[in-house]
């Protein structure tokens, strides 16, 4: 049941430092320090020339938050929505792994996108929650998330396990074609083991709620981030549309003068996602927003240079740039429940959507 909760999504949101911590235990490997995945022994993905992530929804912005990640670490990757997959799948070989991200491993779309890359022999990988789903049988391997059982139809502490665990996968396969691990290991390494303290600190301590009453009267949400921050900005606006049925918009935070700003207004607030990639370009995208009358709200540590110039601010824990996007994903998925709230919609069956989507 919900417990103490009004809401399974609640619920599901304050699960995120359990469920984080069991996507990570047993991955590090404690004798070496790398990133062990059972079943895939060191130099499993060393002939991997380029990787295809293949999802829907939410699960795709765990998979582009994969797919930037090993862009960054000089590998060859793109992520695709699923749906998109059967008229336009880029050549695939039998050096291209296919990693299928889809939490209920059931959505008709990915199963598609999954079913023509085994086709046409590429190397799959299905990461799934679920223990003998459809996908996770039909791929070649399959890795588990193990974030338990998610009752609200949007997705929550599935979306943090996915883009930790694709993290780990980047991190392994990086080391597999480099044959050694990436110099910033430790690093990231050492934030993953904080992570789980660190969002439990977040969710003690979030003004989400406030910022959400703030803001209750807007026309429409508008949420910016860059790098890795990009996905987290996709994934806050899903978020916050679906449960709220308020207007939200995520942008790569460089694309806002390129057309979005036109939309710009005193009654749009808009997110700021700082994940310390290029953070002074953010700001600048974002004070050009503000400039328009817009509020921004900065997602950003406590001395970050943003807190001094946003009109408020919701706050993350210093931490390695890969996982930043993630602890502010924690932050607006609050901003997002705590809207829906104040709106009384039924926040876990929001109207028109289904939990697993088996239809194409
Ligand atoms: O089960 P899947 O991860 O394959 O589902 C894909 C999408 O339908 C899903 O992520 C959807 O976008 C979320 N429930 C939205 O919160």
């Amino acid at each position: 049941g919900k417990g103490e909760y009004d809401h399974f999504m609640l619920k599901e949101i304050n699960e995120q430092p359990v469920s984080l911590a069991q996507a990570i235990e047993g991955r590090i490997d404690p004798i070496n320090g790398r990133i062990a995945l059972s079943d895939f022994e060191p130099g499993s993905f060393a002939d991997v020339d380029s990787v295809q992530f293949v999802a829907c929804g939410t699960s795709y912005h765990a998979a582009l938050y994969g797919s930037l990640t090993l862009n960054q670490a000089g590998v060859q990757s793109t992520a695709l929505l699923a749906n998109e997959y059967s008229v336009s799948a880029p050549p695939i070989d039998d050096d291209t792994l296919v990693v299928a991200v889809t939490q209920s491993g059931e959505t008709a779309d990915t199963l598609n996108a999954l079913r023509r890359a085994n086709a046409e022999g590429a190397h799959t990988l299905t990461v799934t929650n679920v223990v003998g789903s459809t996908a996770a049988r039909e791929a070649d391997d399959a890795l588990f998330i193990r974030a338990g059982p998610e009752i609200g139809v949007a997705a929550t502490k599935t979306f943090s396990s996915q883009a930790v665990m694709l993290t780990l996968l980047a991190q392994r396969i990086t080391d597999d074609l480099r044959g050694e691990p990436p110099t910033d290991l430790e690093s990231l390494l050492s934030a993953l083991d904080a992570m789980p303290g660190a969002i439990d600190n977040l969710l003690d301590d979030s003004d989400a709620a406030e910022i959400a009453r703030r803001y209750r009267d807007s026309e429409s949400y508008f949420f910016i981030g860059r790098g890795l921050g990009y996905p987290v900005a996709l994934e806050g606006a899903l978020k916050f549309k679906e449960i709220t049925y308020e207007h939200a918009e995520g942008f790569a935070s460089g694309e806002l003068k390129h057309g979005p700003l036109a939309l710009v207004t005193p009654d749009t607030p808009v997110f700021a996602i700082f994940t310390g990639q290029e953070d002074e370009k953010t700001l600048k995208n974002a004070e050009e927003a503000q400039t328009r009358g817009a509020p921004v709200i900065a997602v950003c540590p406590e001395d970050h240079p943003a807190v001094a110039i946003a009109d408020d601010h919701l706050e993350i824990p210093e931490t390695d740039p890969d996982l930043a996007g993630l602890h502010a994903n924690v932050q607006l998925q609050l901003v997002s429940y705590y809207a829906a709230d104040l709106l009384d919609r039924p926040i876990d069956k929001p109207r028109n959507l289904a939990k697993s989507v088996t239809v194409e």
